[in-house]
């Protein structure tokens, strides 16, 4: 909820800094939605007046919260978030997808578990059935500085970047039941 909260914040943010109260977001590997409809409802009680037009895009459709497209967008966006699926696409095709959430939209927001993180859930995502496929599992995750360079190196300009760190159970098997990590969340805006 913090890191939910926080973006809503930034969006807020955004929204002053853009002079517009309808937001048109573009979501990458939205998964079910949740994560985004929980920072739109938010925003709803912080900024009652902020409205989202989203659209989310993910390989598989499990988005039950707004409009979903499975193909990538061609138009302009006010932001472009990608939350927690970085560390899911291979590496070698980690550029070419930073290089579509930056383009055609003013902001972009990236949400990633740290790579401290994975190191802590080593087993927990050796076991993970969708990323068992890549051998090098760790090349999957950045430290904050890796990715702030890699956005920096893309000629992007950091506009606001924070680690937040939540308690979390990271296996529901009875073996780490109860087993809590401080998983550490990067927040990266850019304005492009
Ligand atoms: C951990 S979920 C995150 C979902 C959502 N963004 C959130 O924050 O709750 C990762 C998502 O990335 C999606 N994904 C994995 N590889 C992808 C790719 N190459 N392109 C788009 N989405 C992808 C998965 O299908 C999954 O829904």
């Amino acid at each position: 909820m913090f890191v939910e909260f926080n973006i809503a914040q930034q969006i807020v943010k955004i929204s002053e800094l853009l002079n517009k109260t309808e937001l048109k977001i573009f979501d990458y590997g939205c998964g079910s939605g949740k994560f985004l409809k929980g920072i739109e409802n938010i925003i709803k009680i912080i900024k009652p007046k902020i409205k989202l037009d989203i659209l989310g895009y993910d390989i598989k459709n499990y988005n039950k919260y707004y409009k979903f497209s499975n193909t990538l967008s061609n138009d302009n966006y006010d932001i472009k978030l990608c939350s927690y699926c970085i560390h899911h696409i291979e590496r070698r095709n980690h550029l070419e997808v930073i290089k579509f959430l930056t383009k055609k939209c003013t902001h972009t927001i990236i949400v990633e578990d740290e790579r401290m993180f994975m190191n802590m859930c080593k087993k927990h995502l050796t076991l993970s059935s969708h990323i068992t496929n890549y051998k090098n599992i760790k090349s999957q995750f950045y430290t904050k500085k890796e990715l702030l360079d890699v956005l920096k190196h893309s000629n992007n300009k950091i506009l606001y970047s924070s680690t937040i760190y939540f308690k979390w159970p990271f296996h529901k098997s009875r073996l780490f039941y109860n087993t809590f990590y401080y998983n550490p969340t990067m927040i990266i805006i850019t304005k492009n």
